[in-house]
């Protein structure tokens, strides 16, 4: 089968012009997308995986017209994202993060007719469309006020019924549980999987690890504008199996962290907050025989350790051993 969606080599700059002083401007140039090549199947349902800053809106943005790239190409439904936008933009429904796109002193029915136009759906239909997302989305009780009168998760709602208007094969869904509480984002999460049930092609896009662990078939982890690693939860973790994961709770000053990477046998270590303590987690190849060397460094530096737990490897660990960062660290460059 052909993929339904082909991203050859795709790069896009963003040129940053500052002020200096009263006359002077220097410009920037951000490398948002460095070469980005993807084959994504059709009915998959797959995972766009990075810090804040990786690069995920920028080619969602890239794949869905909004921004043209700086070179390189990618085919959405066949259909070519410079040449053949018109095509592009009918085969996706986007649901952005944060701008929700919705027109806040109209209904949601309004809103839901508004864009029932403008993306073509035949006259005839659209009443019949628009009440069937209505039944669908359970969105009945809210959809005849105005949208500036919506919480977060009715918003949320409204857009993911505005993605979905045109019943278009493709799904392309950026950050959508961001700002959810936790009871709209397991709606959301359960909508997605009933839409990916019925056949469409879905990107689901995430910096939480555990979302797309849960939802996605296969998973692109993005960092600094490329893709670092590729294939199912599984598979990506699998490339870490003859490692091990050791995971060190307590008080850990940062000085331990460059004397534990000069350490033998060490592929990465990171430190990060976690409910108030600090957690080392350290990938290695021989976990079992670095264990006593990591314990004395950790000791000679001034820890005070209170857990230690021989883990899994996540799809985070995934991540730090590809960059030696978390996933939570923001990457954007200011
Ligand atoms: N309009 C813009 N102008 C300049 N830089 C931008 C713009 N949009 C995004 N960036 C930068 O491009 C990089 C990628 O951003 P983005 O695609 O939003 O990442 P993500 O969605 O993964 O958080 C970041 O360094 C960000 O600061
Ligand atoms: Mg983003």
């Amino acid at each position: 089968m052909d993929p339904i969606i082909q991203v050859r080599d795709l790069t896009k700059s963003y040129i940053a012009r500052e002020r200096r002083g009263l006359f002077g401007a220097t410009a920037r140039t951000i490398h948002a997308l460095r070469g980005v090549t993807l084959d994504i199947q059709p009915g998959e349902l797959f995972g766009l995986l990075g810090p804040n800053g990786a690069g995920k809106t920028t080619l969602i943005k890239c794949l869905t017209t909004l921004l043209l790239p700086t070179s390189g190409t990618a085919r959405i439904n066949g259909y070519d994202i410079v040449q053949d936008d018109a095509q592009v933009r009918a085969s996706v429904g986007c649901m952005l993060m944060g701008e929700r796109g919705l027109y806040w002193k109209l209904t949601g029915r309004e809103n839901l007719a508004y864009f029932a136009a403008l993306y073509f759906v035949p006259r005839h239909e659209r009443a019949a469309r628009i009440q069937g997302l209505i039944d669908r989305l359970r969105i009945a009780d809210f959809v005849d006020r105005p949208v500036e009168s919506y919480s977060s998760g009715q918003r949320m709602k409204l857009a993911f019924a505005k993605s979905l208007i045109h019943d278009a094969p493709i799904l392309i869904l950026d950050e959508p549980t961001n700002t959810l509480d936790v009871q709209s984002a397991r709606d959301l999460r359960a909508m997605v999987r009933d839409l990916h049930a019925e056949g469409r092609t879905i990107i689901y896009t995430t910096h939480v690890m555990a979302e797309a662990e849960e939802l996605c078939q296969r998973i692109a982890i993005v960092d600094r504008g490329q893709v670092i690693a590729l294939g199912t939860p599984d598979e990506l973790k699998a490339s870490l199996q003859q490692s091990g994961v050791l995971r060190f709770q307590g008080v850990i000053p940062e000085t331990a962290l460059p004397q534990i990477h000069a350490l033998p046998h060490i592929t990465e270590a990171t430190l990060s907050e976690r409910d108030g303590h600090q957690e080392l987690v350290v990938v290695s190849p021989h976990p079992r025989r670095t264990l006593p060397l990591l314990i004395q460094t950790l000791y000679a530096a001034g820890a005070i350790i209170e857990d230690i737990t021989p883990s899994h490897v996540t799809l985070e660990d995934v991540f730090i051993a590809h960059t030696g960062r978390t996933l939570a660290e923001d990457t954007r460059v200011k």
